[in-house]
């Protein structure tokens, strides 16, 4: 079977890093630290458990199957924020695209349409909950701590619009035990799915947080599965051509270490977008400490080589950007001959939509390299269940590497916390 791929050469060629400056025993070290932690609780790398939770995705795919029998509901709206929501859009987007809600039920399989509720604006609060049949919407409301405010206005507001049955209508997803949610849920008998408590937010993409929300819009968890047990071998082999993980966590550092302090993720996808916004939280609240850390940032190809590409080639050179390819597009279409209308149509004839996308990819690259901007390249075989779950874990474990070469706990968000309780305090207040 096709695998995921790193390629370095625009990285070690322009850097004349080629060995990563001896660095990958420690990286390799750093790893093998990270698995054995991985049931201890204060060193929160259970999510490095979640692909051998068996009963979990079991549970999880019993509900959908209870969910689809017995047909009542339409609509899925996540309320929810940060590493409680950027998950399961990831996966919604790059697996079913964000044209999902608008398909016909035939055509989604009677699974949910979805929709996110992961700010505070009213408008899309309001557009939102007036464009459900709320009668026909399951509620999703996460959060791991249980009292998150972003979470809990919109689930209020929710809660008077639907009125008495609202309660009936939610599955809540949050830590097991405590919490306002926790409590809420045995007062009206909600649902209750857990979130491992050595499992952080940013890192529970593969508990129920991203992966209930995606099954309920179809997306195939034995497959996801799959993937996750490829990616967690993976990302234990000691050769960092072959260890994705440890590649992106040494170009990074390094590129660091060399003033290149943006970190650029450029899929050719727009289906990829979320999974950008997944990516970024991620990193930025995993890394960014104790006045270290590189910026990530979001670019998509071919969108951005018509906005960004002329500072990442020209700008200042302090970017690393990361490529993502996709081989085989799904559903790709040939581009007609229509050379007869103008000669200069030939170019395109017989070529397929997402070839020319990667020759795009493909060209740029080269062009970045020709003026020295180092870049990597990560080909993935498809866009599928089975390889966006590798991609997004071997994501997960370079992030954690990357925190632990800066010196930094990648596992804690001490700057966000202070704002949150500033808030609240703020609000007792007025
Ligand atoms: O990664 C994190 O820890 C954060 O982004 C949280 O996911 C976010 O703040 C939401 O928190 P909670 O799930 O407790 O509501």
């Amino acid at each position: 079977m096709a695998k995921i791929k790193i390629d370095l050469t625009n990285y070690l060629g322009i850097e004349k890093n080629t060995d990563f400056k001896g660095q990958q025993d420690k990286v390799f070290s750093i790893i093998s630290n990270l698995y054995s932690s991985k049931s201890d609780l204060p060193a929160m790398t259970g999510w490095l458990n979640l692909p051998q939770d068996v009963s979990m995705f079991q549970d999880i795919n019993d509900f959908v199957s209870k969910i689809k029998n017995a047909d009542q509901y339409q609509h899925l709206l996540v309320l929810g924020i940060g590493g409680s929501s950027l998950g399961a859009q990831a996966l919604i987007e790059s697996l079913k695209t964000s044209l999902w809600n608008r398909l016909s039920v035939t055509k989604r399989k009677g699974y949910l349409t979805a929709d996110f509720i992961d700010n505070l604006d009213p408008v899309i609060i309001r557009t939102i909950l007036s464009r459900l049949k709320l009668d026909k919407t399951l509620f999703i409301v996460i959060s791991k701590a249980g009292g998150t405010v972003e979470t809990i206005v919109p689930m209020l507001i929710a809660r008077e619009w639907v009125g008495e049955n609202f309660y009936k209508q939610c599955v809540f997803i949050t830590s097991k035990d405590k919490g306002i949610l926790f409590e809420l849920s045995k007062k009206h008998s909600v649902p209750v799915f857990s979130i491992p408590e050595n499992v952080g937010g940013r890192f529970s993409v593969f508990s129920p947080v991203g992966l209930l929300p995606a099954a309920l819009c179809g997306v195939d968890l034995n497959e996801i599965r799959a993937g996750l047990l490829e990616a967690d071998s993976l990302c234990q082999i000691q050769d960092v051509r072959a260890n994705i993980a440890a590649g992106i966590a040494l170009s990074t550092y390094f590129s660091y270490l060399e003033g290149k302090n943006i970190f650029a993720l450029m899929p050719y996808s727009t289906c990829m977008r979320k999974s950008v916004d997944w990516f970024i939280q991620l990193w930025a609240e995993s890394i960014g400490k104790s006045q270290k850390g590189s910026t990530p940032i979001c670019a998509v190809g071919a969108t951005d080589q018509h906005s960004q590409l002329q500072l990442f080639n020209e700008g200042p050179n302090d970017k690393l950007i990361c490529f993502i390819k996709i081989s085989k597009h799904k559903r790709d279409l040939m581009i007609p001959d229509f050379s007869n209308d103008d000669p200069s149509f030939r170019v395109f004839a017989n070529h397929k939509v997402g070839q020319v996308l990667n020759i795009e990819l493909d060209a740029t690259r080269r062009a970045l390299a020709e003026n020295k901007r180092p870049n990597l390249l990560l080909t993935m075989p498809e866009l599928n269940e089975f390889y966006i779950s590798q991609l997004m874990y071997i994501f997960e474990v370079a992030t954690a590497i990357m925190g632990k070469l800066l010196g930094v706990n990648p596992f804690d968000q001490p700057g966000v916390e202070l704002a949150k309780r500033y808030t609240k305090e703020a609000l007792s207040r007025s």
